[in-house]
């Protein structure tokens, strides 16, 4: 039998899964979320939902897949043999391929405004809000666009797992942590600049609303890529020696660390054009922001071509790391499952991903009236379905598998590395509490009262 392929060292398995987490959710969600849900307010709890919620479920995504070494499907299959788990399983290949459908469409995007960013297009423009709805509802270019960046996913997948993900990964986080870390001085030496850092951090605790709270948990899940099976997909090709939590903690840090920087830099440069208020979610890196390169180095347009050269190359390298981590659950069920190729598998999720993703695509324009899905448009509706449907119901059942049904030697084999590595017994115990508890309520009560069903 041919042997199963593991990434092959710890910092590439860090930095895969850190290129899963960190991405647009990051820079554009992130920073739009901490402005309206009372700054540093919004932060704290946050870091709450990460630590006592994102963490614990990635630790279980990880135990999963590095047990099991294989695709999420057949990693249930394993686990709870003929029993309704075994949807659970499906469920992360299916999510993952339903984001990949919409966020390649604004993966697209990125890459648009990296291109006229680069031939001094963005510079000329007068009206970004105009500007940004006759792109985005156009029919041809935002469909090519999309088409590039799936291919250039396409491209990373078919060499595998080492050859592809593990080495573009290496590549391509270094250099978004230097941009980042570069894009933050820049921002920082803008006059002004000082009132989007209060913007952004004073704490407001009167935003605090139990809706904010739910934007904070769903902001944490999406962000460190919980229960889209790509996780377990991950970690079903590390290496035996991995310290489980250790990597899921320094995933988290890393994640956290890009999203508060992402804020960082995209505050204080708004603030600093007195002309400009900041939209939210893709108003504000698609609007705002080309308008503030814009205004702000109307003196110096060699430094307003090199900030907005550098952002969007940001957005497009969190995208492609992001994008990369999706395409590979659907891709590795296929090759395991139906004995395909890893060529063949990674072109039917590709082509089933182009085909899908042009109807959330045309969203935006000709089909913007076509919504036979609960009302909502083809992009909307995966959105909603993938991020508000299935991201809470894999987050329960998630821990309730670890908490209640895995064996209690399989976790303890997992987190301690057969024994190798020591870990008090109090930690799997706080552990197994919050998966067998905290998590199904907090996330089950937030999901109930989300949807209005109480
Ligand atoms: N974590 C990514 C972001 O913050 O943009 C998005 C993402 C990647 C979601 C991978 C889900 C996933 F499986």
């Amino acid at each position: 039998m041919k042997k199963r392929a593991k990434f092959s060292s710890k910092l590439g398995i860090v930095l895969a899964s850190a290129g899963s987490a960190v991405g647009l959710g990051n820079v554009w969600r992130f920073p739009t979320e901490v402005g309206e849900g009372g700054g540093a307010a919004f932060i704290l709890v946050y870091a709450f939902c990460v630590l006592l919620l994102g963490l614990p479920l990635m630790v279980a995504e990880f135990i999963i897949g590095r047990h099991t070494h294989k695709n999420t499907a057949d990693a249930y299959r394993q686990l709870a043999p003929r029993s309704g788990w075994i949807v659970q399983g499906y469920l992360g290949v299916f999510t993952s391929w339903f984001i990949l459908c919409y966020y390649s469409v604004v993966a697209g995007w990125t890459m648009k405004y990296l291109v006229e960013a680069a031939t001094g297009g963005l510079g000329s423009i007068s009206d970004s809000s105009a500007y940004f709805s006759a792109f985005s509802g156009a029919t041809w270019e935002p469909l090519v666009y999309m088409v590039i960046v799936m291919l250039l996913c396409h491209f990373v997948i078919i060499h595998g797992v080492q050859a592809g993900i593990e080495r573009s990964s290496k590549l391509m986080m270094p250099l978004l942590l230097m941009i980042i870390a570069i894009l933050v001085v820049f921002s920082f030496s803008m006059p002004g600049s000082s009132e989007g850092l209060t913007f952004l951090l004073k704490p407001d605790f009167s935003k605090l609303t139990s809706a904010v709270v739910l934007s904070a948990m769903g902001q944490a899940f999406f962000s460190l890529s919980i229960a889209m099976g790509c996780l377990c997909t991950y970690a079903s090709y590390f290496t035996d020696d991995v310290r489980l939590p250790k990597t899921a903690f320094s995933v988290a840090i890393i994640d956290s660390i890009v999203a508060i920087m992402s804020g960082l830099i995209m505050f204080p440069a708004v603030f600093s054009v007195e002309a400009v208020t900041p939209d939210a979610g893709p108003g504000l890196v698609f609007i705002t922001l080309p308008n503030v390169f814009h205004i702000a180095f109307g003196s110096v347009p060699v430094l307003g071509w090199f900030f907005s050269v550098m952002f969007y190359l940001l957005l497009l390298l969190a995208a492609l790391t992001s994008m990369v981590s999706i395409h590979e659950p659907p891709t590795v069920f296929l090759i395991e499952h139906f004995k395909l190729s890893r060529p063949v598998a990674t072109a039917i999720v590709t082509i089933a991903c182009i085909v899908v993703g042009s109807l959330c695509c045309l969203s935006f324009g000709p089909l913007a009236d076509c919504r036979p899905l609960f009302g909502l448009t083809f992009f909307d509706f995966f959105d909603f379905v993938s991020a508000k449907l299935f991201l809470p119901i894999g987050g329960i059942l998630i821990s309730l598998f670890v908490g209640w049904r895995l064996d209690r030697d399989i976790i303890v084999e997992q987190l301690t590395n057969g024994g190798t590595v020591r870990l008090p017994a109090f930690i799997i115990s706080v552990f197994l509490f919050l998966l067998r508890w905290m998590i199904p309520l907090a996330v089950g009560g937030i999901f109930i009262k989300e949807l209005g069903i109480l």
